[in-house]
């Protein structure tokens, strides 16, 4: 079955010039992602998992490392800063088993780094794993009062279809 690397790596500069690196998840970010979950806001952890939650536990972070890169592709996005880098987002998608031309998607970008661009590189990304493996939509299910992530997906210029359901929407974007 055609995969994405597990060592994919993109080079990518913010509006402010600073070097962000896109790369393939790696088991050993395990640490790494409890400690940012740790550092999100209550708000950021509601609009990701639609609940408010303390841990990411044992078998959730396997479940976000251990990735296939087919079925199941996640990206980290590290900050150049002094030489060293630093984690400021993870993005992933899922192709549904039933459906894989349909993948669900989600992002995640540090508090402290929102509204910087790092959500665009995450999702542009993505997107162009996304269409390697064939995948033509990216489903995300996004609180109505999302308004980064609807102006994120807004945004792309591509084709945006959305359905609202028990309180959550689904934004369906044809890539
Ligand atoms: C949603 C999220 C991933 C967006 O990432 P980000 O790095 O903050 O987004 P960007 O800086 O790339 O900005 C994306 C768009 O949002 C818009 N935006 C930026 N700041 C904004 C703000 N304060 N309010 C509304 N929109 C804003 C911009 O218009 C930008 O689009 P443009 O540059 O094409 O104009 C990020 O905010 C996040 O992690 N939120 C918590 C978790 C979450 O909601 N995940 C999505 C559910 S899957």
């Amino acid at each position: 079955m055609h995969r994405i690397s597990s060592s994919y790596h993109a080079r990518e500069t913010l509006p402010d010039g600073r070097i962000v690196h896109i790369r393939a998840i790696r088991p050993d970010d395990r640490e790494k992602l409890q400690e940012e979950f740790h550092k999100l806001s209550a708000a950021s952890v509601r609009e990701r998992f639609f609940n408010v939650k303390q841990d990411l536990t044992p078998k959730e972070l396997t479940y976000f490392t251990e990735v296939d890169f087919s079925m199941h592709v996640a990206l980290v996005a590290e900050l150049e800063c002094e030489s060293r880098l630093h984690p400021v987002g993870v993005g992933r998608f899922v192709r549904n088993q039933e459906n894989p031309d349909h993948s669900e998607f989600a992002i995640t970008v540090s508090d402290k780094m929102h509204g910087q661009g790092i959500g665009k590189l995450l999702l542009r990304q993505l997107i162009h794993c996304a269409r390697e493996l064939g995948v033509q939509h990216l489903d995300a299910s996004v609180l109505p009062q999302n308004a980064r992530m609807t102006n994120l997906l807004h945004h792309t210029g591509l084709p945006l279809e959305s359905k609202i359901e028990d309180g959550i929407l689904t934004y369906t974007l044809a890539i």
